[in-house]
């Protein structure tokens, strides 16, 4: 029996079907329990349900104080019996009540190598900069801004002629790697956290 994830994603969900895929593909020992958005029109949910994956718009705006809304997140979780929250694409910052809350740590995926380039548009940043090297970070989530401890990085090149799109299409086809990696060492009980250092036994 693999590990039950609950996916929290905002948009177009092309790393939920990474995932997805991963799992079929037997290269994750775990299942998708539930996907949850905050967005009705995320192409996320639409994913999970032609895969019969349990998926829900939780709507932020119908509950007055953050904390409700993140308890409501927490119970589906809880209902679907999740070992592994992972943040795919979700746009909203977790409070601390969610982090401290939450039965199983949450995991997230930034197009970026953290801690340079956190927050929004980490790829336009890196460009902006005039970085050689950009890629992706796979990091456990703490309390702070894409500041928790990272659990595995990969790199891509940036060329001369980079557009933030054509960057941003390179790294995300890291990312799809990156994250199936981060959580089947998750599933395989091999991510030791030390502090601010996640090291993989077995290594
Ligand atoms: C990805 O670039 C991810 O790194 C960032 O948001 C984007 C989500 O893309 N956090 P998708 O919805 O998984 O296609």
């Amino acid at each position: 029996m693999g590990i039950r994830i609950a996916v929290l994603a905002s948009g177009r969900g092309s790393n939920l079907l990474a995932i997805m895929n991963s799992i079929a593909e037997g290269k994750i020992n775990g299942e998708i329990a539930v996907v949850l958005s905050d967005k009705a029109e995320a192409k996320a949910l639409d994913h999970a349900r032609e895969a019969g994956i349990p998926a829900y718009h939780v709507n932020p705006k119908a509950y007055e104080q953050k904390a409700d809304y993140e308890a409501e997140l927490l119970c589906l979780i809880e209902q679907a019996d999740c070992q592994l929250i992972c943040l795919a694409g979700y746009m909203r910052i977790l409070s601390p009540y969610f982090i401290s809350h939450a039965s199983c740590p949450v995991m997230n995926i930034h197009p970026a190598l953290l801690p340079s380039f956190p927050g929004l548009h980490g790829q336009r940043q890196a460009l902006e900069y005039g970085v050689k090297v950009a890629g992706c970070t796979v990091h456990f989530v703490d309390e702070g801004m894409d500041s928790g401890a990272i659990i595995l990085q990969k790199v891509v090149p940036v060329l001369d002629d980079d557009t933030e799109d054509t960057l941003s299409a390179r790294i995300l086809v890291q990312e799809h790697q990156a994250y199936s990696e981060a959580i089947q060492l998750f599933a395989q009980g091999r991510l030791e956290v030390c502090g601010r250092m996640v090291k993989v036994k077995g290594e």
